[in-house]
């Protein structure tokens, strides 16, 4: 086919474009890529740049791009029958086969899910869920939420709040007054560099607990958390996080929901991040790896404690007052079905286990001694490296020196690998596709190498 070189001008001129600089990108002065086809972890653009994809999309192709099993369901469901609602208890049998296979992979105390078309809009039915069940229990005033700084958990009004990042609040008037924040588990950037793993986790547990006594227990209904730190850093917990911070929930009667939305179904080489971590929530977010992100689906799954209040509910008030004209629309399950099926017959959550130990591994034996690197981290298909100007003192550089988009630009450029400069600090990102090889590791990690000296030095 032809290229359409209109495209550029069309694209300045009539596309609003998410998470992006507006004004620059209108102008003319920042990249307009054209992604045309993919497959495995390499996406092709309209020019021919094949690109090695090492953050899977948004962390969310885990299995792969290309997957023709995938194709085919969607395309299959789509002849026939492109939708029906699942309002009044309808349903389809790729809806009601792929609730059955969540909740078969799910942790025990769960019980149902609830279907939506993103992370932002499951987490907005989350919130719902937990006012409606403090209200059916007679608390009106139990509904505040915790977040964490850094936490990322959407874009909407509720979620947006919910996440834990300067910009998504700046001049949008957020974060809505039930929303609070806590501390993000993120050992590196403690403010006291004396404190030891262990003393900084009791830290976090004690600064949740005061501002819990603080406001009042009886006012806070829940905290979300990820497991793993996500668009925050990248950060896993220091050992022992949930254990303090689960021991205090409980003690206060606090729901816990675990935005899995990123971890969930095999990112850290566990099918989810609550077993990873013993985490047992009374919620799960779910979205991107549902469907590897071939179709737009999330979830909520909500526990056996929760589902019971609001069967109460449903008795005493009517039906639920919640839903959206795509909840479990058929294609997303349709793809939901196929991408996990994939998963399981490719072995990819244990791929991603095993390959991203080596990735980080490999990752941190290349660049932990470098001048400015100052932390690489990463659990399972996810890694970090965070860059600093001083790494004994662990001076951060200026954010207006821009390091970590620095970096991803020159890897892009040098070595056609895209990683992910976070939007908080100076920290280059990696998420890979689930069926990443040893080999295509070591190129990211050549290639990273190249781009931080080609940076720094
Ligand atoms: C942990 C987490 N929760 C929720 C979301 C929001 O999902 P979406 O962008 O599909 O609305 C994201 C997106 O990156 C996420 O990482």
């Amino acid at each position: 086919m032809l290229k359409n070189d209109q495209l550029d001008q069309w694209d300045r001129e009539n596309f609003f474009h998410p998470s992006t600089h507006l004004a620059q990108h209108a102008r003319g002065e920042s990249p307009n890529r054209v992604i045309k086809t993919a497959s495995g972890v390499f996406i092709e653009d309209r020019d021919g740049n094949k690109l090695l994809d090492a953050f899977a999309g948004l962390y969310c192709v885990n299995a792969g791009y290309g997957r023709q099993e995938i194709a085919e369901a969607i395309a299959d469901q789509a002849r026939e029958l492109a939708y029906y609602h699942s309002y009044v208890g309808h349903g389809t049998e790729a809806s009601i086969t792929l609730a059955k296979m969540i909740l078969d992979r799910a942790p025990k105390n769960m019980s149902k899910v609830y279907f939506g078309l993103g992370g932002s809009d499951a987490n907005e039915t989350n919130v719902k869920l937990i006012w409606y069940y403090n209200n059916i229990l007679g608390r009106p005033e139990k509904k505040k939420i915790i977040s964490r700084w850094r936490g990322y958990h959407g874009s909407g009004l509720v979620t947006g709040s919910l996440t834990g990042l300067e910009l998504f609040h700046k001049k949008f008037d957020l974060p809505v007054e039930q929303v609070i924040h806590t501390e993000a588990p993120y050992y590196y950037r403690r403010t006291d560099l004396d404190q030891s793993e262990e003393q900084f986790v009791a830290h976090c547990a004690a600064e949740l607990e005061a501002l819990i006594e603080r406001e009042g227990a009886d006012t806070i209904a829940a905290f979300i958390g990820e497991p793993v730190l996500g668009t925050g850093g990248i950060v896993p917990p220091p050992a022992g996080y949930w254990e303090a911070i689960q021991a205090v929930l409980k003690k206060h009667d606090i729901l816990l929901v675990a935005d899995e939305v990123v971890t969930g179904f095999g990112r850290l080489g566990s099918m989810f991040g609550s077993d990873h971590y013993g985490i047992e929530a009374d919620i799960i977010t779910i979205a991107k790896g549902l469907t590897s992100a071939y179709a737009p689906l999330s979830g909520s799954i909500v526990s056996d404690k929760v589902w019971k209040v609001l069967e109460q509910g449903t008795d005493e008030n009517g039906p639920i007052g919640h839903g959206w004209t795509y909840s479990a629309h058929p294609i997303g399950a349709a793809a939901g079905v196929a991408n996990l099926r994939l998963i399981d017959e490719l072995n990819l959550v244990s791929n991603a286990g095993e390959v991203g130990a080596y990735l980080n591994a490999t990752m941190a034996e290349a660049l932990s001694g470098h001048a400015h690197v100052g932390d690489v981290r990463g659990e399972g298909m996810l890694c970090a490296v965070e860059f600093v100007q001083n790494k004994d003192s662990r001076t951060f550089f200026d954010a207006a020196d821009k390091i970590g988009p620095q970096i991803s630009a020159k890897l892009l450029e040098q070595d056609k690998v895209i990683a992910r400069a976070m939007p908080q600090g100076d920290i280059l990102g990696f998420a890979p596709p689930f069926c990443l090889t040893r080999a295509e590791a070591d190129q990211v990690v050549a290639a990273t190498v190249r781009a931080v000296e080609a940076v720094l030095g």
